[in-house]
This record gives C-alpha cells, sequence and structure tokens, in this order.
C-alpha cells in the first residue's frame, strides 16, 4: 500500500479527517468518521485532542455519560465546543455513538474507559472548560460509600483537567451524595460555587427524567476553579 494510501487508512480508523479536510466548527457532516467511539492506540499516554476533533474549540467533557442523553443534545446545541462522553459500558456507549452520527456531529467523541482512569492518565491536564458529572452512581450503602465518585479525592482531579476559570457541574437525585459532593468541594479553597447555567440546566438526562416524574428533585450545583 503507498504511504499516502495507508495514512488515509490509519486516520479514517482513529477518526482523524483526512489531511487538508477543511469542516467548518460543529455540526458539518465529517464524511471520515465511521463512528465516534474512539479506538484508543495507546492507553499509556494523554489522548491526543486533534485525534478526537476536527475542529480545535473549548472541551467540556462528560463522566459517565450513560446512554448519552444528555451529551448529544448539549453537542447539538453548542457547536462551538467539543464534547467528550466517558461510559465504561458498551451497551450504553453505543447509543450516544448512533444518535451523534445520525445527526452529522463533528464536536462530540466518546471514550469507553474507566472514569478514575480516564482522569488520572489520559485527560490531558489544564485541557477542560467545563466538566458534567449527572447522576452518577449513588452507592447508598454506607459500607458502599467509599466508590462513589465525588469523594475527597475528586476535587484535585478536576483541578489538575480544568482550564483556569473551569467548572464542574453536577446533578444527583442523591441528598446524602449531594451533602457530600458539596462538602467536598466546599473543602478545596481553588472552587467557588456559581449559579448553574438556565440553559444548561434545561438540558435533562435520561436518568434525570425518570426521577423526576416520580417526583424526585434533581440536586444540583457548579463549582468554577478560581484558584490554582
Ligand atoms: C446512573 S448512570 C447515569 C447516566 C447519565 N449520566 C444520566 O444521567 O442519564 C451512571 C453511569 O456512569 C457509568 N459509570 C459508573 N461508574 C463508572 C466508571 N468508574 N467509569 C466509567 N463509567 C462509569 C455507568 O455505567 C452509568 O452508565
Amino acid at each position: 500500500m503507498a504511504t499516502e494510501e495507508k495514512e488515509t487508512v490509519r486516520r479514517a480508523a482513529c477518526g482523524v479527517p483526512e489531511a487538508g479536510a477543511t469542516d467548518a466548527p460543529g455540526n458539518t457532516p465529517h464524511t471520515t468518521r465511521s463512528t465516534l467511539l474512539h479506538e484508543f492506540r495507546t492507553i499509556l499516554q494523554p489522548l491526543t485532542l486533534t485525534d478526537h476533533f476536527p475542529t480545535p474549540q473549548p472541551l467540556e467533557v462528560e463522566l459517565g455519560c450513560g446512554d448519552g442523553s444528555f451529551i448529544v443534545e448539549w453537542a447539538q446545541r453548542n457547536p462551538g465546543r467539543n464534547l467528550l462522553g466517558v461510559e465504561r459500558l458498551l451497551g450504553r456507549i453505543r447509543k450516544p455513538d448512533k444518535r451523534g452520527r445520525r445527526a452529522g456531529l463533528t464536536n462530540l467523541s466518546l471514550v469507553r474507559i474507566e472514569i478514575s482512569y480516564f482522569l488520572e492518565q489520559l485527560l490531558p491536564a489544564a485541557s477542560t472548560d467545563a466538566i458534567h458529572v449527572y447522576f452518577p452512581d449513588p452507592w447508598p450503602k454506607v459500607k458502599h460509600a467509599r466508590h462513589r465518585l465525588i469523594n475527597e479525592r475528586f476535587p484535585a482531579l478536576a483541578r489538575r483537567a480544568l482550564k483556569p476559570g473551569g467548572v464542574v457541574h453536577l446533578r444527583t437525585d442523591h441528598v446524602d451524595y449531594f451533602a457530600q459532593m458539596l462538602a467536598v468541594f466546599r473543602a478545596d479553597a481553588a472552587f467557588t460555587e456559581v449559579e448553574t447555567p438556565a440553559d444548561l440546566a434545561a438540558v435533562t438526562t435520561d436518568f434525570e427524567r425518570e426521577f423526576n416524574a416520580k417526583g424526585i428533585p434533581t440536586n444540583r450545583s457548579s463549582w468554577r476553579m478560581t484558584g490554582a
């Protein structure tokens, strides 16, 4: 195979645009992508964001994106931002892949990986404008609470990932977990609580709609990194 041809095949496999491709930001069809689910060449080095998105623009990450009810709609509404969804279950992450491709999104990429490893090893430092964590598993039994994603270690992981001024957005139905979320962020002087923007709160997730339909309200909070 000629070198140029090999490069085309490699780029298509990794979801990278053809050399010289001129995609406009956002939702323009990006014909070389057969899947939005990232195929890792290695998980031993931080991600190269240009492998995920044809256009460099602000990056937002959703941790535990599930079946993508939030991230697909948020990507559609914000073509000037790149959205990266993280989820470990293949059966779930296939849904936003399908819906995102159908919608012709070029500002959506999905990675199937464990969240802690992703935050510690793969997400480049100071790369991210916003982190969304919606309805993370509550681990309601006291003896299992140590498995919660938003624990005392999480703010430091978020600080590493965020650009200065970046924001963490949290939602949960679970009152005790919400108290824990507030406590760990209040304990970190680098974060200041801010209002969740109304346009963001208006985009609900599947879990959120299910809880709200049963009369269980959403607890939400947002934290801006104002210090180092
Ligand atoms: C309760 S669901 C919420 C999904 C979505 N955010 C929503 O609100 O509809 C939590 C999701 O996080 C994923 N998840 C939980 N722990 C994870 C981990 N350590 N790494 C990757 N995904 C994880 C689960 O597979 C699940 O899809």
